[in-house]
C-alpha cells in the first residue's frame, strides 16, 4: 500500500550541559527515536535533531566551580551526552550545541523581526543582586526563611515545607547560594516579549489538536489567568548570546534553547546540502514535531509558537508531551540508587532492555511512567527471550542442518501468515499515534500465536520421520517467516536486535516488507541474539547508583522497628525531646502504607517482618511490634512508614524503612492507623 512520502522534522528537548543524562531523559529520547525510526522504516523523510542546552547561570557557575571555561565544559558534556545517546541507539541526524554561530545568528534574526513588529519592550525592574559576586541572582540561587511558615533554607520562589509561593524579595534572611552574601535590591533594565499580543492565536492553536486534550485543558486554565509579558533578558555576567544593540544584556537561556532546534537542523542541512528552510517556512506540507516533558510545556506551547509566529515561521504540527519517570514506584532517589545515569545503566545492562520496557509502557498521555526494575527483567525475559527470539532459535537449526539453509517454497499455514500481515495497519497506527504499549501488546500476541503454532506442529518430532521431511521444512520456514514479520514490527523499538535478525535472515527490512514472503530464501546460521536479564546486574546497577548523601542528623519522629537492632526496645513514655527545626522534620518522608503481609521473625523476640504496599512499590520492613500484634491481624491494615530512610541490612534481610508506633511497650504498643480515605503512597503531612 503506497503512501505519500511525508517530510518531517522531529526534535527532543535539549539536555542541559551541566549534568549527566539519566533514565528520566532517556524516556523522551527513546520515545522520539522509536517514532523517528518508524517513520523512516515507512519510507518517509524524517529528520531528527537535538543538542546540548549550553547557556544560563547554572552552566556558567558550574564551569567556574570546575575552573574551566563554559565553552570547555559544554564541549565535554555535549560529547558525553551524545555518546550516551548513541549507546542507547538513539540516533539524531545532528546532535549539536546551542552555543553555536548558527544559533546566534538565528536568535538575532528572530529578535530583530520581533522587535520590528513591536513585540519587544523595555522597562527597569528590581531584583536581588549578589554584591560579592556582582551578579543578579535567579530565584533558585537565593535561599532564606519562608515568609509564611518560617521554615529555614527555602528556595527563592517557593517553600518546600508549607508550599507557599512568593517572590525572592519576600524571603526573610535571604542569602546568595553563590557566595553566601546577603543579597541587595538592584534595579536594571530588562527586555520583554509581548506574549499577551498572541493570546488569541495561541488559544486557537492549542485547541486545534496540537497537544493532548489533557494538556489543552491545562493551557485553557492558564489562559483564564491571563498571559504575562515575558522577561527575555539577563544581565552580565551570563553565559549566552548578547542581545543586539544592548551591551551586557543577554538572551535568557529559554529564548535561545528552542531556537537551538532550528540551529541544529541548519547546521545539518548546510553540511548535507538539504533545503532546511522548507521545514520552517509556512504554507507547505512539511511537518514539525517536538517531543518534550510536561514540565517544559509552557515554553514550548506558549512562548515558542508565539516567537515563531511573530518572526514569520511556521508553528509546530504538534508538541508531544510525556510524563515523568518514577523508579520502583517512587521519585528517582540518589540514596536509594534509583537515580540512574545513562552510563551507569550501560555499564550493567543491555540498552535494548530499557528501550523495550519503555515502549511497553509508553502511550500518548502525560501520565508518569514507572520503571519497575523487577518488571523490566520479567518482561524482557518473557517476551524477547522467551517468545520472539525463541521462535527463530526453535526453527533455524533444522533449516541450516537439514535443508541447506534454505526456506521452503510453500506456505504451511497461509491463514496464520495473513493474520501476521494484516496486523500491520493496526501496529502502524499505534506507532504513529504513540500508543507504543498497544503496538507491543499486539506484537506479543502474535508472538504467542507463532509459538503455539510451533508447539502444535512439533518439528523436533516430525524431523525424525522420513516421510515428514517436507512438512518439517515447511513448518520451520513458516516459523522463520513469522519471526521475520515480528522483527520488522519491532525494528523501531529494537534496532540492534533487528540488525542481528536482518543479518540472520539475509534481508533488509522495510515496513512494507512485512507483506512480502521470502519463499526459497537462503538464511544464515542462527546466532544467539539477546541474553536474559541478569537480576544481579540490576542490583549491581542500583548499588553503583547509590550516592552517600551527607547524613544530616535528623531528629525524626522516633520509630520502633529500628533497623539498627533486631530487639529494639519499645519507646518508654518519655519527656518531649529537644526542639528541632521544621526543615529537619520536613526531611522525613512519611507515607501511608498498607500491610500486605506480616509474619513473625523466628529468631528474633520482638520482630515482625512486614511487607508494605507504598502505592505501587512493596517494601520489606522489620518492626519491633511482635509483643503487641498477631501478624495475621495486621494484614490489610493501613499504617504510616518513614519511606526515605536509607535501607539497612539486618540479620534477617534488608529493612527498607520504618513503621511508626506509640506506647510504652510490651502488649501496650499501637501502630499508627490513619483514617479511611488515606490510601497507600499518600504523604503524611
Ligand atoms: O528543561 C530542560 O532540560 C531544557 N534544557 C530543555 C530545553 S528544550 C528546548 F527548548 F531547547
Ligand atoms: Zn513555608
Amino acid at each position: 500500500m503506497s503512501q505519500r512520502q511525508r517530510r518531517i522534522l522531529v526534535t527532543s528537548a535539549l539536555p542541559y550541559a551541566n549534568g549527566s543524562i539519566h533514565l528520566g531523559h532517556l524516556l523522551e529520547h527513546i520515545q522520539t527515536d522509536i517514532w523517528v525510526r518508524f517513520q523512516r522504516l515507512r519510507g518517509n523523510v524524517c529528520y531528527s535533531v537535538c543538542a546540548d542546552d549550553a547557556h544560563g547561570t547554572p552552566v556558567m557557575l558550574k564551569a567556574q566551580e570546575l575552573g574551566i571555561t563554559p565553552e570547555e565544559m559544554v564541549a565535554k558534556t555535549r560529547a558525553e551526552h551524545h555518546q550516551d545517546l548513541l549507546d542507547f541507539y538513539v540516533e539524531y541526524n545532528n546532535y549539536y550545541v546551542t552555543h553555536s554561530q548558527e544559533n546566534k545568528e538565528l536568535c538575532e534574526l528572530i529578535y530583530k523581526r520581533l522587535d520590528e513588529k513591536g513585540y519587544i519592550s523595555k522597562r527597569a525592574i528590581n531584583q536581588l543582586y549578589d554584591p560579592e559576586k556582582q551578579m543578579f541572582l535567579p530565584d533558585r540561587f537565593v535561599k532564606g526563611t519562608c515568609p509564611k511558615c518560617g521554615a529555614e533554607d527555602q528556595n527563592g520562589d517557593s517553600c518546600d515545607v508549607c508550599g507557599a509561593t512568593y517572590s525572592p524579595t519576600e524571603l526573610k534572611n535571604p542569602r546568595s547560594v553563590v557566595s553566601g552574601a546577603e543579597p541587595v535590591m538592584k534595579e536594571s533594565e530588562h527586555y520583554f516579549f509581548d506574549l499577551p499580543q498572541f493570546e488569541g492565536m495561541l488559544k486557537t492553536w492549542i485547541n486545534s489538536g496540537v497537544v493532548q486534550k489533557e494538556m489543552a485543558n491545562k493551557f485553557n486554565e492558564w489562559f483564564e489567568q491571563g498571559l504575562q509579558q515575558w522577561d527575555i533578558s539577563r544581565d552580565a555576567p551570563y553565559f549566552g548570546f548578547e542581545i543586539p544593540g544592548a551591551p551586557n544584556k543577554f538572551f535568557y537561556v529559554w529564548v535561545d534553547a528552542p531556537v537551538g532546534y532550528m540551529a541544529s537542523f541548519k547546521n545539518y542541512c548546510d553540511t548535507n546540502g538539504i533545503d532546511g528552510d522548507f521545514f520552517w517556512n509556512t504554507g507547505n506540507d512539511s511537518e514539525l514535531y517536538h517531543f518534550i516533558g510536561k514540565d517544559i510545556s509552557y515554553f514550548h506551547c506558549l512562548f515558542w509558537p508565539a516567537m515563531l509566529e511573530g518572526a514569520g515561521f511556521r508553528k509546530p504540527t504538534a508538541v508531544n508531551i510525556h510524563g515523568f519517570v518514577t523508579v520502583n514506584g517512587a521519585k528517582m532517589s540518589k540514596s536509594r540508587g534509583t537515580f540512574i545515569k545513562a552510563r551507569t545503566y550501560l555499564d550493567h545492562l543491555n540498552p535494548e532492555y530499557l528501550r523495550y520496557y519503555y515502549a511497553s509502557k509508553l502511550n500518548d498521555s502525560v501520565a508518569d511512567i514507572d520503571l519497575n526494575l523487577p518488571d523490566l527483567a520479567q518482561k524482557v525475559n518473557a517476551d524477547l527471550v522467551g517468545k520472539v527470539v525463541n521462535i527463530a532459535s526453535r526453527c533455524a537449526g533444522f533449516i541450516t542442518k537439514k535443508f541447506d539453509g534454505k526456506l521452503s517454497d510453500n506456505i504451511e499455514n497461509p491463514e496464520l501468515l495473513k493474520a501476521f500481515q494484516k496486523a500491520e495497519d493496526e501496529i502502524a497506527y499505534c506507532f504513529e499515534d504513540r500508543h507504543y504499549h498497544k503496538a507491543i501488546r499486539e506484537i506479543m500476541g502474535l508472538a504467542d500465536r507463532a509459538n503455539q503454532y510451533i508447539d502444535a506442529q512439533a518439528p523436533w518430532v516430525t524431523i525424525k520421520d522420513a516421510d515428514k521431511q517436507a512438512f518439517t521444512h515447511d513448518v520451520c520456514s513458516m516459523g522463520i517467516h513469522l519471526f521475520r514479520i515480528l522483527m520488522i514490527y519491532l525494528t523501531p523499538v529494537l534496532p540492534k536486535l533487528s540488525e542481528q535478525a536482518q543479518a540472520f535472515l539475509n534481508d533488509d527490512f522495510t515496513w512494507a516488507g512485512a507483506q512480502d514472503i521470502k519463499l526459497g530464501h537462503e538464511i544464515n546460521k542462527f546466532k544467539a541474539m539477546i541474553s536474559r536479564v541478569d537480576v544481579e546486574k540490576i542490583e549491581a546497577m542500583v548499588e553503583a547508583s547509590k550516592e552517600n548523601l551527607k547524613e544530616t542528623p535528623s531528629k525524626a519522629p522516633q520509630a520502633l522497628d529500628a533497623p539498627h537492632t533486631d530487639n529494639a526496645s519499645p519507646l518508654a513514655s518519655d519527656p518531649i525531646s529537644e526542639t528541632i527545626e521544621f526543615d529537619d522534620f520536613a526531611k522525613v518522608d512519611l507515607r501511608v502504607v498498607k500491610i500486605v503481609h506480616a509474619e513473625s521473625v523466628e529468631k528474633a523476640d520482638k520482630l515482625l517482618r512486614l511487607e508494605l504496599d507504598l502505592g505501587g512499590e512493596t517494601r520489606q520492613v522489620f518492626a519491633g511490634i511482635k509483643s503487641a500484634y498477631d501478624p495475621a491481624d495486621l494484614i490489610g491494615k493501613h499504617t504510616v512508614m518513614v519511606a526515605n530512610l536509607a535501607p539497612r541490612k539486618m540479620r534477617f534481610g534488608m529493612s527498607e524503612g520504618m513503621v511508626l508506633a506509640a506506647g510504652p511497650g510490651g502488649s501496650d504498643l499501637y501502630i499508627l492507623n490513619p483514617d479511611d480515605g488515606a490510601v497507600p503512597g499518600m504523604r503524611v503531612k
